[in-house]
């Protein structure tokens, strides 16, 4: 893992597993201390990580605001911001956005053709392009770009959803923890986004995790989860002769 940055998706969730309605509206069932919980995480990062249609839906990130936590990092000699990493195959993002008037740095992750959007233009400071080797679809090669996130200073990583980029994070195996907060709400639905999207796993090729934090403030419950990876799994598995 020392190539890349260590990762923690960070999510909100209702009691029935959803991250959002059926319309993908952006997610505001979390309590005060839930934002205050996502806040202080980010407050721990180098940067953070969320794919386009979050960023669509909500039309913001989240800065730090809360002079604590600027403090810290002041202390730790970090920026007073982490870096806010947008992932988009298309590149195509509403440069009308709030998010781009946003007292935070801004890179984008893209693919060639995404790139050419945003070329001469002044949102991102810095623009990434990590295509996989198959042309005929649009898809980003995220083992490359964690290591050059890596090289670029990103230690830790902060990944903010939505469900499809965490879909494509876990199968790529570089996600290390999760923080769930359960809230006390149902919304039901079928096309309702979860944490994670995609085409799912088999009860066979199920992730495991290991439960690290149990916390309790109010009606919300803050799950803290640590990933067992592929390989630690397979040592273990080989290990117990199975
Ligand atoms: N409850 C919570 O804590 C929480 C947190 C975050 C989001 N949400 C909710 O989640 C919903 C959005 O999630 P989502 O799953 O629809 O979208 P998402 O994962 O945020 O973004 C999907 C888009 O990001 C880009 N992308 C993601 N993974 C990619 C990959 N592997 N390769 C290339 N591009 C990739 C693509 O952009 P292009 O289309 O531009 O190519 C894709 O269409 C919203 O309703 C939001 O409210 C909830």
């Amino acid at each position: 893992m020392n190539h890349r940055p260590s990762t923690t998706v960070i999510l909100a969730m209702t009691a029935d597993g959803k991250i959002a309605d059926e319309r993908r509206s952006p997610a505001r069932f979390g309590s005060a201390a839930d934002k205050a919980h996502l806040e202080e995480q980010i407050s721990l990062v180098d940067a953070v990580l969320f794919g386009a249609g979050t960023l669509r839906a909500y039309g913001t990130t989240l800065p730090i605001t809360n002079p604590d936590w600027l403090q810290q990092r002041q202390e730790r000699s970090r920026s007073p911001q982490p870096i806010h990493i947008v992932c988009s195959a298309s590149g195509k993002i509403d440069p009308q956005l709030r998010f781009f008037y946003q007292p935070v740095p801004r890179w984008l992750i893209t693919t060639a053709i995404g790139a050419q959007l945003w070329q001469g233009k002044r949102e991102f400071a810095k623009i990434l392009v990590f295509e996989t080797k198959d042309k005929l679809i649009q898809s980003l090669d995220w083992s490359e770009a964690f290591t050059q996130l890596k090289l670029l200073g990103i230690e830790k990583l902060a990944i903010l959803g939505g469900g499809e980029l965490i879909a494509s994070l876990l199968k790529a195996d570089l996600i290390d923890e999760f923080w769930l907060t359960i809230c006390p709400v149902i919304l039901g639905g079928r096309e309702a986004p979860t944490p994670v999207e995609g085409i799912g796993l088999s009860q066979q090729q199920r992730q495991r995790l290991e439960l690290l934090i149990v916390k309790q403030v109010g009606q919300e419950v803050f799950l803290h989860y640590r990933l067992q990876h592929y390989s630690s799994q397979n040592n273990r598995q080989e290990k117990m002769g199975q």
